[in-house]
């Protein structure tokens, strides 16, 4: 892919080159995103961060990046407050709003919406996950999160993962099955509810390239001899009836005592958040806070160098980021090492 000037919309437009690339970046981003220098490589620039459906990290992990590079940010953060709400078309937003933008991150609860509204817009759309279909940023970092945890180079062949809870809807767990489809002889093994299995379409793509697809409804077999477990929340907004996700919820628990009974002792636990920290959900549990390979904010950190390299990368300034580098002149507490 040609990051210059493109959209991103899916992980089907990565081939494992441009992941290395990312992650070379986003290694570059480090000083930055930890406040030893700052950038002001895209002063000027303004990124129009839309979010038409309830967002923590995305939303502000964006807006980060793109102020840790130098630029500015203009947001919506709730639909009700768009004149969306008024009749007014995808596409008339995006003529707009990217007459505004030098690029734009958005969320919107509808699937292929993102694609839609990238159409009309005159400037380069990052997909910040659009409803159960895709989230690619998510999955780049959550795969940038592996690769540190599990300390691998570039090759993440023969890697074993574990899914669980809500595979049907979460569109994180999506777009990393994706992503990880361009590397070789991964074993998935799936754990959810049935009527919650990851969609079949996904399935067969993995089966397909070869690698080993594991579905079931038992956690405990499930969870066995994996190098990463990630868990998701049941993803209630995507159901009809929001009731029906109390089927589920709380159905998939992992603590610390399941993760010593079950789970190999290095097994890296990761999780896009928000957990479900209600009792009667609780998929991941605080218990586990303080546990080394508790991976969950590591993650979210490295959203920030993800996000920084997918602007730098779009907006065509990688050679220029650290010309306009200089040390920060506030207290930084090392808070990332
Ligand atoms: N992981 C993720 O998409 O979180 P937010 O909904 O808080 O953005």
């Amino acid at each position: 892919m040609n990051f210059l000037g493109s959209h991103i919309l899916s992980i089907s437009q990565f081939d494992k080159n441009d992941v290395k690339e990312l992650f070379r970046v986003a290694d570059e981003m480090q000083p930055y995103a930890q406040r030893e220098k700052h950038t002001r490589v895209l002063d000027g620039a303004i990124l129009g961060n839309l979010f038409f459906e309830p967002s923590t990290r995305t939303r502000v992990s964006f807006g980060c990046a793109f102020n840790l590079l130098g630029g500015q940010v203009r947001e919506t953060t709730d639909i009700k407050a768009s004149a969306i709400t008024k009749g007014e078309s995808l596409y008339d937003t995006a003529r707009v709003i990217s007459g505004y933008s030098d690029v734009i991150a958005m969320r919107h609860p509808v699937a292929g919406s993102v694609e839609e509204f990238s159409r009309a817009s005159r400037v380069p759309v990052i997909n910040a996950g659009d409803g159960p279909s895709e989230h690619p940023s998510q999955a780049l970092l959550d795969l940038y999160t592996i690769k540190k945890e599990l300390n691998i180079e570039d090759d993440f062949d023969g890697i074993r993962i574990a899914m669980v809870g809500d595979l049907k809807y979460g569109r994180t767990v999506h777009s990393l099955c994706k992503l990880l489809n361009l590397y070789s002889n991964i074993t998935f093994t799936l754990i959810s509810p049935n009527e919650l299995k990851m969609p079949e379409e996904i399935v067969e793509e993995l089966r397909k390239s070869g690698h080993e697809v594991i579905e079931t409804e038992d956690m405990e077999s499930g969870l066995e001899n994996n190098d990463t477990v990630y868990l998701t929340r049941i993803q209630e907004e995507r159901f009809e009836d929001r009731n029906e996700a109390d089927i589920y919820r709380g159905r998939f628990r992992l603590n610390q005592s399941i993760y010593t009974s079950h789970c190999k002792p290095n097994t890296v636990i990761m999780h896009p958040l928000p957990r479900d920290s209600r009792a009667e959900a609780n998929e991941l549990d605080n218990d586990l806070n303080q546990h080394p390979n508790l991976a969950i904010f590591r993650q979210t950190d490295n959203g920030v160098l993800i996000r920084m390299a997918l602007f730098v990368l779009t907006l065509g300034v990688q050679d220029k980021v650290h010309e306009s580098s200089v040390e920060v002149k506030w207290y930084t507490e090392k808070r990332f090492k």
